[in-house]
């Protein structure tokens, strides 16, 4: 049987955290064949130690076969120790009065604090997934604060919001979810991401041509997937987060195990591909295999992508400027 590695997740104790760690230490994230050693990152926080302790105490009433081992950690030098998977979903959410430029300077202090961590004591391998917003620019300064570690080790989810683009597509064209292919999703994970089914298929057949309505792309498709995570808080009274850890698997699972060709949708450091500055932690379309992710090069761009392209590459090159003087 194969030798257990170690997956971190921090903000264990969190509401994305109790719909992920379960399916993590099921085997749905690596495979039924890989056992997983968690390592649980929390606040230092007597009451979030407590909260973690418990969570862990539910896992170990699931009787995991493939649960291999598990600790708690309010320190991310100890948590990061080895590890091969990184999961990112604890940050500093927005409280009342909180400026944007005080959220960004938070959560700046976070992710360079646990960059430098995964630099100091992580697998020089680790696969870094960043779930905490605001997610793109938390990988980024995540990654610049690994200067040791490959740039390509560290990403962003932007699954939930293909995930989503898939579901509506599905609705709309009356046809299979797992039968469209082809979607993706550029740019930052926020309202601002294009979601792009120009070139989506379902059997072979075009689905631009099958739904043939551009006022329903630009009034309908993006504006509901845009805000489809305040829809959900209208609706639930709190945030998605079976979703969102359900995106968190995805994301893992087809960045280890591939994807067979399929298109998915990550953030991923730019290569200046699509007129992206470099670096710059952009969704794009990529397919998985033998552990790697690879960008979908050469696709046409025509103008109203490009409008959107922009737009949301503004926002995130402010966000970067906004954190600039913290790295
Ligand atoms: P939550 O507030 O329920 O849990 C967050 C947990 O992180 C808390 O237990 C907190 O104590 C912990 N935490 C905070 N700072 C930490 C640190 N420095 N180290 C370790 N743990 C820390 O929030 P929830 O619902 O689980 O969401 C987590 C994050 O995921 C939020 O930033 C949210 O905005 C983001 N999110 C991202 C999505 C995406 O598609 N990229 C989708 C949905 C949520």
């Amino acid at each position: 049987s194969k030798a257990p590695v170690r997956v971190t997740v921090s903000g264990a104790a969190g509401q994305i955290g109790y719909a992920l760690l379960f399916r993590i230490a099921s085997g749905q994230m690596l495979g039924a064949d890989q056992p997983v050693i968690l390592q649980l990152l929390e606040i230092p926080d007597e009451k979030a130690q407590k909260a973690l302790g418990g969570v862990m105490m539910e896992l170990e009433d699931c009787a995991f076969p493939l649960l291999a081992g598990m600790s708690a950690h309010g320190d991310p030098m100890t948590a990061f120790k080895d590890v091969d998977y990184a999961l990112l979903v604890g940050a500093r959410p927005r409280g009342p009065g909180m400026e944007r430029r005080d959220l960004l300077s938070a959560n700046a202090q976070i992710f360079t604090a646990q960059g430098k961590a995964l630099n100091a004591v992580a697998n020089r391998t680790v696969k870094t997934l960043v779930v905490g917003n605001p997610a793109n620019t938390n990988a980024y300064i995540a990654m610049k604060s690994a200067p040791d570690l490959p740039a390509k080790n560290f990403t962003a989810m932007l699954r939930l919001d293909h995930n989503r683009a898939l579901s509506q597509l599905a609705a709309k064209t009356g046809k299979a979810v797992g039968e469209i292919e082809k979607v993706c999703v550029w740019g930052n994970h926020s309202p601002t991401m294009y979601a792009d089914y120009r070139f989506a298929t379902v059997g072979g057949q075009s689905v631009k041509d099958m739904i043939h309505d551009d006022a329903w792309n630009r009034d309908v498709f993006l504006p509901t997937v845009g805000k489809r995570g305040a829809a959900i808080i209208e609706a639930r009274g709190l945030s998605s987060a079976a979703s969102a850890a359900n995106a968190a698997i995805d994301h893992m699972h087809d960045w280890a195990l591939g994807t067979n060709g399929k298109w998915v949708s990550m953030g991923i450091p730019s290569d200046g591909s699509y007129g992206i500055p470099e670096q710059t932690i952009f969704g794009f379309p990529v397919t998985c295999a033998g552990g790697e992710y690879q960008l979908v090069r050469d696709l046409p761009i025509d103008a109203f992508s490009q409008e959107r392209i922009n737009k949301t590459l503004a926002e995130l090159e402010e966000e970067k400027a906004g954190v600039q003087h913290l790295l």
